[in-house]
């Protein structure tokens, strides 16, 4: 989603550094970009649609300038031109926004009854105009900014240049991230780390409802009227962990990374004896249900892990999306368990799908990968997943180690319940050792999944079908597919096909099927044969070998090791086979076209 970026210091290279950072934020997703930035005591404006080597081919770098604020633009509010696209500017006030104004259409027509006039159909021009206006009664920048707090309604993360104080920068920040980063006598703001982690990795979170003044040499951030003085954290990664290391994309990188995410995920509770898969564990017992919240593919790591718990430990696991559940009928007992699943831990829909089960007085888990982030802050209780930073835009490693958290919850209930056999156990540590090894071997495999591949690229329409867990895994599989190859692509209940979606089936259709679930396997393979008699082309991915191999026409074989772990290799082979699909069809696919890493709108 749109990234800030800000710098005010006492070095000249403000434009630089405004530009390298909205280069670093581009994994979010954008559609236009822009910077502000003061040049001999004059604010200069410099935006254009599309992507940033449009904005640097109309912005001379070697300018001398101390001051500035950058923007990439994801559209909510009117097109992606370069009219729409930040910074905006309305009298004395220039400034960046990430969010969305919920009230700007009323604010908007009062502040035309008075006078302004709007360029853009942008809720971002509104807000800058509100300050205009109450600037001009009030005189005191940082009023007028916390006067904000109380008049816009939704959500907003600003970056502010006002023509009357041309040394500072000033922010604002509600349900939308914004850290503000310090080396020195520079300071930075920014939507997340990485944007500035060339210059420093230290860095205050903003906090709901905060707003700060910050120039060259201070930073004061104020709540409500009153100055706090926020902690200083340092980022974890270097800028070696956000680089591409070689690999041609993100995406594989990160996919590659899914052996050693899986050992720092699991490792600090599955030593050797079991100790600490309790101790470091809420407990888990005093909860009726668990209720799963989450979006897209966190949702179908949710899935997966809904079937690892009612198998595993016997316990009710519902798994709502974040989006409707907002808005649903709240059926929530006060015993059940609310787990909020999210990689970036900003998801506007998760983040609000918990507040409703705190204030409804439920104890809230947040299984996340962002550390500090507003999920993690607002839950209860945290578990993190180490995944590292993830920049591609489709989840590939965060899901992996999302699914493996839900693992260690289902070990964990079934192991305090006692109703797990020994040797079922002692099988689980055994393949948990294994695991890394079996997903490498898996990786190896690639220029088979690339053949794969091949195989399907003339064809528009996709199929996944599963039962059990390996529906949630088509699922994710099919999501993958079409966000990055653009591929139209459907995920079904296997034994759903014949109520309706089979008459789609064709000489030739790819369906991509997997049997990996002991429990429901026969049921799959005559669901294949189904298709498979009606001319679908099939690739089977599977843990099993099968004497007639009449009903498919490619497989894929994943090792054999515990039901509570296949999942994590199941989804090695279908997150290459999409990444390869994008790869035949020249697609963007760090970036798919509309898409943003962190969805920090509803
Ligand atoms: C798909 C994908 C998205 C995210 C979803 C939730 O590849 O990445 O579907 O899973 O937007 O994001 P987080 O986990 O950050 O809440």
């Amino acid at each position: 989603m749109c990234g800030i970026v800000g710098y005010v210091g006492k070095n000249n290279s403000c434009i630089k550094v405004l530009l390298d950072g909205l280069r670093r934020l581009e994994y979010r997703g954008y559609d236009s970009a822009g910077i502000a930035y003061l040049e001999n005591e004059k604010i200069v404006i410099k935006k254009e649609s599309g992507n940033l080597e449009n904005l640097s081919n109309v912005v001379d770098a070697s300018i001398d300038s101390n001051i500035g604020i950058g923007h990439t633009r994801w559209a909510t509010h009117g097109k992606a031109d370069r009219k729409n696209s930040h910074p905006h500017r309305m009298g004395k006030f220039t400034l960046v926004h990430n969010g969305i104004i919920e009230n700007y259409n009323e604010i908007k027509s009062d502040l035309m009854s008075k006078g302004y006039v709007f360029e853009s159909e942008t809720d971002t021009e509104v807000v800058c105009a509100l300050l205009d206006y109450m600037y001009r009664t009030d005189k005191d920048i940082l009023k007028c900014v916390r006067k904000l707090g109380s008049v816009v309604e939704g959500s907003y993360a600003l970056g502010i240049i006002c023509d009357d104080c041309k040394d500072s920068i000033f922010a604002a920040k509600k349900n939308s991230p914004l850290i503000i980063g310090l080396n020195g006598d520079e300071k930075f703001i920014a939507s997340d780390v990485p944007a500035i982690l060339d210059k420093t990795n230290k860095y205050i979170i903003l906090e709901d409802g905060d707003y700060a003044q910050i120039d060259a040499d201070n930073v004061r951030v104020f709540a409500e009227g009153k100055e706090k003085f926020p902690e200083v954290k340092e980022f974890e990664f270097s800028l070696s962990d956000i680089d591409k290391q070689g690999y041609e994309h993100y995406m594989l990188k990160e996919i590659h990374e899914q052996p050693e995410v899986f050992k720092k995920t699991t490792k600090d509770y599955l030593k050797d004896d079991l100790n600490n898969l309790i101790d470091m564990m809420p407990d888990f017992n005093k909860y009726s249900k668990i209720r799963i919240v989450a979006c897209g593919s966190a949702t179908h790591a949710g899935l997966v892990g809904r079937q690892l718990i009612e198998r595993f430990a016997n316990v009710k696991v519902e798994v709502n999306t974040a989006s409707e559940f907002r808005y649903d009928k709240l059926f929530l007992d006060k015993d059940e368990l609310v787990i909020a699943i999210s990689q970036s831990g900003e998801t506007a829909d998760t983040l609000e799908a918990i507040k409703i089960a705190k204030n409804n007085g439920n104890d809230t888990l947040g299984i996340i990968n962002a550390k500090g982030s507003s999920i993690a802050r607002e839950a209860k209780m945290v578990l993190y997943t180490e995944a590292g930073k993830e920049i591609a835009v489709a989840t590939t490693k965060a899901y992996s180690a999302q699914v493996a958290m839900l693992a260690l919850i289902a070990l964990n209930l079934a192991v305090s319940k006692n109703i797990i056999e020994k040797s079922e156990m002692l099988s689980i540590l055994r393949d948990t050792k294994n695991l890394p090894n079996y997903i490498s071997i898996l990786l190896d495999d690639d220029e088979y999944y690339r053949k794969v591949a091949e195989s399907i690229k003339e064809h528009n329409d996709i199929f996944f079908i599963g039962r059990g867990i390996d529906y949630a895994l088509a699922m994710e599989g099919s999501l993958k597919l079409k966000e990055i190859s653009y591929k139209h692509s459907e995920a079904y209940a296997a034994g759903e096909l014949k109520h309706g979606t089979i008459s789609l089936i064709e000489e030739g259709t790819p369906v991509i099927a997997i049997v990996t679930d002991e429990k429901v396997a026969s049921k799959t393979i005559s669901n294949i044969k189904e298709v498979k008699s009606r001319g679908a082309y099939v690739i089977l991915v599977t843990n099993k070998e099968f004497e007639d191999n009449s009903f498919y026409d490619e497989k894929i074989l994943i090792p054999k090791v515990n039901e509570l772990l296949s999942p994590l290799l199941t989804v090695i082979p279908l997150q290459i086979i999409s990444y390869e699909l994008a790869k035949i069809n020249g697609c963007s696919i760090d970036k798919p076209k509309n898409l943003a890493k962190s969805v920090t709108v509803e």
